[in-house]
């Protein structure tokens, strides 16, 4: 079936039916004559199966599923007039999902499950080494490495660059590696920045490194190194950060002392945190008091929904020991957030709710 066309600037749409939800396919003219091709709305077997008119629907089965997925991008590049293979794309990106067993159920049966995750995960796995191995063997990896750079706050470094004293780490909290992976022989390495891939052929692997010189290098640091900053009365969100990054901070919520004036209201104020989506991880501490949370729960405030305390938490936190016992790492995007596939499945309708709903009387020092 030939496809619709639509321009617009550089981006040419292709699609099929009148009124469609998805393009097949959109192309991108980039400035050094290159064209950025993103195939879309195309995630496994039953995608395939009514593309290609097949009468078997192949699920599950990843050896067989994913190259009928290529066919299909295959396919659309003809349909497109664009080429006849993906033999002739340059450089191929895909950005694939964990995928999920349909059985058994999580509940009944965890272990069968998280075993049949781990078989499925090795099996797409093995079906795309597959492919590019056998169909596309002058490809380099299809695979997406994205390094984005972490750095303690500017407010936290001296002019020189060291730490300063009122950081809430010092620079011995920070580890280095030490060990290196090796590798051996010679190596191709694509070089991708921003919408530009370089090539290099070393001959030698890029792994067998020494160590580390200058001061890009990968560390590791320990929440339990970060040392709380508290306050007679209650301190912002921002006295927790802990690191910052290209659009979005990272912080910290450890143990500690709360808000100790006798006058202090020992809560965070409702707040629509206007400029990012909030995510928490809570990790440990006792979240009995606080509904719709317990530990391992995730939670996404997102920009602009008011929130913080919930009914009942004032007058619940007059008689609390001002100190908290609570573990969080929370991660605030300046950038909206959009839950994945993944992401719905574990979500938890009641929370939004927990704010009007009966239950234990909530307190949480965490907004
Ligand atoms: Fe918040």
């Amino acid at each position: 079936m030939p496809f619709n066309v639509k321009k617009r600037g550089k981006l040419t749409y292709y699609y099929q039916g009148e009124r469609p939800v998805l393009s097949a396919l959109v192309t991108e003219e980039l400035p050094d004559g290159d064209l950025r091709i993103y195939f879309s709305g195309l995630t496994g077997g039953y995608s395939a199966k009514g593309i290609l008119n097949r009468e078997e629907l192949v699920s599950m089965d990843p050896k067989r599923e994913i190259p009928l997925v290529f066919e299909c991008w295959e396919l659309w590049l003809k349909e497109a007039g664009i080429c006849d293979s993906l033999q002739d794309v340059d450089f191929i990106e895909v950005h694939a999902f964990g995928c999920q067993p349909k059985s058994p159920n999580p509940l009944v049966d965890p272990a069968g499950y998280a075993a049949e995750q781990e078989r499925l995960r090795a099996a797409y796995a093995e079906a795309y080494r597959g492919f590019f191995a056998e169909r596309l063997p002058d490809h380099g990896l299809p695979a997406r490495f994205t390094v984005h750079l972490v750095d303690v706050p500017d407010r936290y470094r001296a002019r020189n660059g060291q730490l300063t004293e009122f950081a809430p780490f010092c620079e011995r909290d920070f580890r280095a590696p030490d060990e290196l992976e090796h590798g051996d022989g010679p190596a191709e390495v694509w070089l991708k920045r921003q919408s530009m891939v370089s090539r290099y052929m070393l001959d030698h692997h890029p792994w067998d490194v020494v160590g580390w010189d200058g001061t890009v290098y990968p560390v590791a640091f320990n929440i339990h190194d970060f040392e709380a900053r508290a306050g007679r009365f209650h301190v912002p969100p921002p006295i927790h950060q802990t690191f910052q990054a290209h659009n979005l901070v990272i912080c910290s919520f450890v143990p500690r002392k709360l808000d100790w004036d006798p006058e202090a209201v020992m809560l965070p104020y409702h707040h629509s945190n206007l400029d990012s989506d909030e995510v928490l991880y809570y990790v440990d501490g006792n979240y009995a008091a606080r509904r719709g949370i317990k530990q391992g729960s995730f939670t996404h405030h997102v920009g602009g929904v008011p929130h913080g305390p919930q009914p009942g938490a004032l007058e619940a936190s007059l008689d609390r020991p001002r100190e908290t016992d609570e573990l969080a790492v929370m991660v605030d995007t300046f950038r909206p957030l959009h839950r994945t596939s993944v992401a719905r499945q574990v979500f938890d309708k009641e929370y939004p709710f927990s704010w009007h709903t009966g239950g234990v009387r909530g307190t949480t020092s965490i907004a």
